[in-house]
This record gives structure tokens, C-alpha cells and sequence, in this order.
């Protein structure tokens, strides 16, 4: 039986590490494959309009997005994450890219460095620190391309569910173990309010609902409309 959370169950969220090693295992999370899925395929199309030279970031990269699209015309590519654990996702791109633990809030690279910075399902880490880092270490131009669940999905979703709280993503691992991890996803106004805050152009939200999402789909997603939407945002 299924109850909702009150203010005293709320736990403070955890690091990704603690979920690591099954966050990539599609058959403990779905949700989370159709996610990267949409997420993937929002990058893909941001890649055909974007000019590719200079460096490239991602950030909260676990397995790296821009390592498996692998797009030509970057000098340098660099795959950060504050996990170790999900970084290691990303070991097989040690060839085209290096592997960096960090801080998405505090990155540690000089300013005016990137032409593109992608962060994939990046809600752990979206807030005004982030976004004054985007900011700080794109060059003049250059863009950053971000991906998050949808405000549909994480306010419809989350409100009606046992267990799941708002500015968390809930985990329950195959222990059984009940795993908070930080989630910040805004409503589109106040998202392009805190891009637009830090000095940050924003061009073009586009949205993935479950009908473009290769199945199987989570039960989690069915029937909704935008499931993860991507922002491209330019620094002018
Ligand atoms: C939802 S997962 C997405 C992983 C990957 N981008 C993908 O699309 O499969 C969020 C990632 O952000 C990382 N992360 C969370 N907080 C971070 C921070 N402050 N700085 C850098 N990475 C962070 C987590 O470790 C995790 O790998």
C-alpha cells in the first residue's frame, strides 16, 4: 500500500555513486534507458546544426554521450564527472578523450575554453552555479547543449508517486535499499530565467515524449507527452 511522503521522511539526497553500478542495467531501470534514449537522440540533433571545432565538454558525463557519437571535428574532448564510479562508464572513450573527476559547479578549466559543453540528463547539477560555469568557460559563440527530464514528467510523476519527492530522483536498488539522488528540474520560464541570469542566450527547447522513445517503455513514462527536453544555449 502506497502512501505519500511526508515532510519528516524526507532524506537528503545522495551522490550517483551509490547507485552506480546498476544505473546503466536497462532491465533494474528502464526509466532511465528511455531517458538517455531521448536524451541521446535530442544530442544527436543538436550536433547537425552546431559548428564542431576547438574543445568539447560534457559534463556528468557517466557514459558519455559525445563519446558515442563520437563527433568529427573536435580537437579535444573531455569527459568529467563528480563520480568515479560513473565516470568509469566512459573508460572504453579513453582513446578519443580524457577522463576527468570533477565538479560541474566549480569546473576546473580556465574561462573562454570550450566551443561545447554538453550535459546530458544534468538535473542533479542545474542550478545557478552551473550555469555562471557554462557561462565562465565557453568562448565567445560557443554553445552548450543540456538535457533534463521534463517538468511534465517530474511534476506529474513525482507528485503522484509513493516514495518520490520533488528535487529528487528516486532509486531503489536491486538490495532493496531506497537511494535519493538530486534533481532540479524547472518549469521552461524558470529554466530559461536561470540560463538567461547567468549571461547565457537561450535558442531552441525541444521536447521527446514517450512516442519517439524506443521500446520497452517504463512504466513510468507511458503517456506522456515530453519526457526529457533539450535546451541549446549560446554564449553571445
Ligand atoms: C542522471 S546521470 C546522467 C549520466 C549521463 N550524462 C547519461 O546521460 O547517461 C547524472 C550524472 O551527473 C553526475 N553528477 C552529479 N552531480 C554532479 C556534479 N556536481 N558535478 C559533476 N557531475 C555530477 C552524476 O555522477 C551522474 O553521472
Amino acid at each position: 500500500m502506497s502512501r505519500a511522503l511526508s515532510s519528516a521522511d524526507r532524506v537528503k539526497p545522495q551522490s550517483y555513486s551509490s547507485v552506480a553500478a546498476e544505473y546503466y542495467d536497462a532491465e533494474r531501470h528502464p526509466t532511465c534507458r528511455n531517458f538517455r534514449d531521448a536524451s541521446r537522440s535530442l544530442l544527436r540533433d543538436a550536433l547537425c546544426i552546431i559548428p564542431r571545432s576547438g574543445s568539447a565538454l560534457e559534463v556528468g558525463a557517466g557514459r558519455a554521450l559525445l563519446g558515442e557519437l563520437a563527433p568529427k571535428g573536435f580537437d579535444r574532448l573531455i569527459l568529467l564527472d563528480k563520480s568515479e564510479e560513473m565516470i568509469s562508464y566512459s573508460r572504453g572513450f579513453n582513446q578519443i578523450a580524457d577522463l576527468v573527476v570533477g565538479d560541474a559547479l566549480s569546473l576546473p578549466f580556465e574561462g573562454n575554453t570550450f566551443s561545447l559543453i554538453v550535459a546530458s540528463l544534468a538535473d542533479p547539477f542545474n542550478g545557478p552555479r552551473f550555469w555562471n560555469e557554462v557561462r565562465r568557460t565557453l568562448k565567445l559563440g560557443a554553445y552548450c547543449v543540456f538535457t533534463t527530464p521534463s517538468y511534465e514528467w517530474a511534476s506529474s510523476f513525482r507528485m503522484r508517486s509513493a516514495y518520490e519527492q520533488q528535487g529528487a530522483a528516486f532509486f531503489q536498488t536491486r538490495e532493496g535499499e531506497r537511494i535519493y539522488l538530486p534533481s532540479f528540474v524547472e518549469p521552461e520560464a524558470s529554466q530559461r530565467k536561470m540560463i538567461e541570469s547567468a549571461g547565457l542566450h537561450l535558442l531552441q527547447i525541444t521536447s521527446i515524449g514517450t512516442a519517439a522513445i524506443p521500446e520497452p517503455h517504463s512504466p513510468k513514462i507511458r503517456g506522456c507527452e515530453s519526457v526529457v527536453s533539450g535546451y541549446i544555449v549560446q554564449r553571445t
